[in-house]
């Protein structure tokens, strides 16, 4: 397609995308950082329970792991050991380099672009934008929704239709790429289509769902918007 036509078909349509699990794999550091935490106050931290932290705030996932360990700890305690935690994160995200995404993530977000898709990104992660420069991928975004924007976390849908209000585009003409169950049911909550990153058998109700965005063509994105 001549990319001046391609520019005028897609101009009012958009991707959101999420971040962990879809354009880096920060779930890892998240892990580590909880592990050592939850080690820290006497419990152990299981990689089963890190699943259900996907797409989950900073707070709430503190306040599940405490839940778990059966610990209990007064809101002062809980915004020190959150801290705490994210220190230990950002001391591994900090060692990310450039190009350091998934598989086809850069590809596909440049496919997008040169297509003439908008782009945002809506992610619950507070530490968005630090990630996104370490890797080399903030320009590819029209829009940054993260979690120092919303009030409400996934699966309501504040993030992404703050995504689509920032980008001007309708929810309806948005495609959003999430990795999480809580995210899928987000982007529906919001009247969005969406692709699943992961597995069919877990993100049941996406339109969707791909292994990774190396799985991902402007093909398969047409024809679901
Ligand atoms: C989401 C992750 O993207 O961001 C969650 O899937 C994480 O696991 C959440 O808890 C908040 O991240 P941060 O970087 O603000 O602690
Ligand atoms: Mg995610």
């Amino acid at each position: 397609m001549h990319p001046a036509l391609a520019l005028i078909m897609f101009k009012h349509k958009a991707c959101i995308f999420d971040l962990d699990g879809v354009i880096v794999d920060t779930a890892i550091y998240h892990f580590k950082a909880w592990k050592r935490l939850a080690n820290k106050l006497n419990f152990d931290f299981t990689e089963e329970e890190n699943e259900k932290l996907k797409g989950i705030s900073r707070v709430r996932s503190l306040e599940l792991i405490l839940e778990w360990g059966g610990v209990k700890k007064t809101e002062t305690e809980r915004l020190q050991l959150a801290t705490l935690k994210n220190d230990w994160y950002v001391e591994m995200v900090n060692q990310m380099r450039k190009d350091d995404t998934l598989p086809g993530a850069s590809e596909f977000l440049k496919a997008v672009k040169d297509a003439g898709y908008k782009t945002a990104l809506g992610s619950a992660s507070k530490n968005a934008t630090i990630i996104l420069k370490k890797v080399g991928l903030l320009d590819f975004f029209d829009v940054i929704v993260d979690g120092n924007q919303v009030s409400a976390s996934k699966p309501d849908p504040e993030v992404f239709l703050k995504g689509a209000e920032g980008l001007g585009i309708e929810p309806i003409n948005c495609v959003v790429f999430e990795d999480a169950i809580a995210g899928v049911e987000a982007a529906k909550a919001g009247g969005m289509k969406v692709v699943g990153i992961g597995s069919a058998d877990v993100l049941k109700d996406a339109d969707l769902v791909v292994a990774g965005l190396y799985k991902m063509n402007l093909e398969k994105l047409e024809k679901i918007i």
